[in-house]
């Protein structure tokens, strides 16, 4: 199989080198791909919303599949363009990619089918919003933007003053564009937080290991959210027991949900949960592998990935046994200094080799180019550091003895991934 992977940070280049493992994969290439990706699959400078560009590729190279990894480009159609032209594809179709791009129709779809979920109302007008939160009067209030917002479309207002303020930027300055046209305030929710991703075809579901993402930029869980700083799998909190409430009060019911929609979910689905008191919850729905939960499940996946993606384009997902390593995997992400801020671009990374690799660790590159033989930095967030080991703890003391031999100026990241609740 020739398999063109879309997209060009962290995620991508750990699906990479994981379809690189398949003895079914003859070429991999990547649009655009980053510095890091070039040294396993030949990157081709198309970008990810470009469906003319990337289907003018897939026709040149005589491409047989196309993995579309961001939201994006999945939220603005790439598989519909790409299934139009008979190309099999691993990604949901736009209608399906709703559940991740407007958070109102995720929300009305758990309130409909009983999936739960914090409690929360939809308002068009910010005037109207604030009157609510106003007469409700509790505090914390978790306002979202409904679209698409590179992760940073939640605020967690802990006053009225915050409430006001974030409605005003989403809805009235429009930070995030048209998708703070409506917001959704939300019922806070406390509890461990998990990820959850699982390949559905929209007759099966197999969800992954499970894993725990580190959101905030500084340790202690201070400071703005990030696309996320680093992560663990499996997540400590997710039980057995836990796992099996899941399937039943969440995992199947979406998967159902989705279908009686008429918008059969196909491709990667990430269940954002809170295990609250009163029990598992959805705190987000995304239509994709996470980043940087990928670059710790992923590397524990011991079946083919070529052949599940392709079990998933032709529905026979139910087919296959989904085989996971027995051991821990954690990824500590390097990231530029003042992200996610702004932030310098074009420094060179030291303590790389030629393949960008370093020793006893794996670094997937989120934010590089290369140029002459040296890696640059190149984005928000630069490399992951990633290990595996017997234990969690173990595989962290490993990728944190990678993160010091690695070093750019003002390199950024959090010294307490997994230590943290
Ligand atoms: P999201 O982008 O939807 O994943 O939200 C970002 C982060 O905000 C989540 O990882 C949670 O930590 C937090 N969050 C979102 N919704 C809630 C909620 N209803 N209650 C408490 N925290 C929340
Ligand atoms: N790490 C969270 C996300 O990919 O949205």
């Amino acid at each position: 199989m020739k398999i063109l992977v879309i997209g060009g940070g962290g995620r991508e280049h750990a699906i990479v080198r994981k379809l690189k493992e398949s003895p079914r994969v003859e070429a991999l290439y990547c649009a655009p791909g980053n510095g890091g990706i070039s040294c396993d699959a030949q990157c081709i400078s198309v970008g990810a919303m470009d469906q003319e560009g990337v289907k003018d590729l897939v026709r040149k190279e005589k491409i047989d599949f196309v993995f579309v990894a961001p939201d994006d480009p999945l939220a603005a159609g790439m598989v519909d363009a790409l299934e139009a032209e008979g190309i099999p594809c691993f990604g949901p179709n736009a209608r399906a990619a709703q559940i991740e791009s407007s958070k109102v129709f995720s929300k009305n779809l758990m309130k409909k089918y009983g999936i739960p979920t914090a409690g929360y109302e939809v308002f068009e007008q910010p005037e109207k919003a604030f009157g609510y939160i106003k007469a409700q009067g509790k505090y914390p209030v978790v306002i979202k933007a409904d679209g698409l917002a590179l992760g940073k479309g939640v605020v967690i207002a802990q006053t009225e003053a915050e409430a006001e303020k974030a409605l005003h930027s989403i809805m009235e300055d429009k930070i995030f564009g048209a998708s703070g046209n409506r917001v959704v305030v939300e019922e806070f929710l406390t509890g461990p937080e998990v990820s959850v991703l699982a390949f559905t075809d929209g007759n099966a579901m197999k969800p992954m290991v499970s894993s725990k993402d580190h959101k905030r930029a500084y340790d202690g869980d201070k400071g703005p959210n990030t696309g996320g700083m680093g992560t663990i799998s499996p997540n400590p909190y997710y039980t057995e027991e836990m796992a099996r409430r899941c399937m039943e009060e969440i995992f199947l019911p979406t998967m159902k949900a989705m279908n009686a929609e008429g918008r059969k979910f196909k491709g990667c689905l990430y269940f954002g949960l809170m295990l609250t008191p009163q029990g598992p919850k959805v705190i987000e729905y995304n239509s994709r592998f996470g980043d940087p939960e990928t670059q710790v499940v992923l590397p524990r996946l011991k079946t083919d990935l070529a052949e599940i993606i392709t079990a998933v384009a032709e529905e026979r997902l139910s087919e296959l046994e989904i085989c996971w390593s027995q051991q821990a995997c954690a990824c500590v992400v390097m990231a530029s200094g003042g992200y996610p801020g702004s932030y310098p671009k074009g420094l060179e990374i030291f303590g790389l080799n030629a393949q960008g690799q370093a020793e006893g660790v794996v670094v997937y590159h989120a934010g590089t180019k290369l140029e002459n033989g040296k890696f640059y930095t190149n984005g928000g967030r630069v490399l992951g550091i990633t290990a595996m080991g017997e234990t969690v703890e173990e595989a962290l003391a490993k990728a944190y003895e990678g993160v010091a031999k690695i070093s750019f100026e003002g390199a950024m990241y959090r010294k307490d991934i997994g230590k943290i609740r």
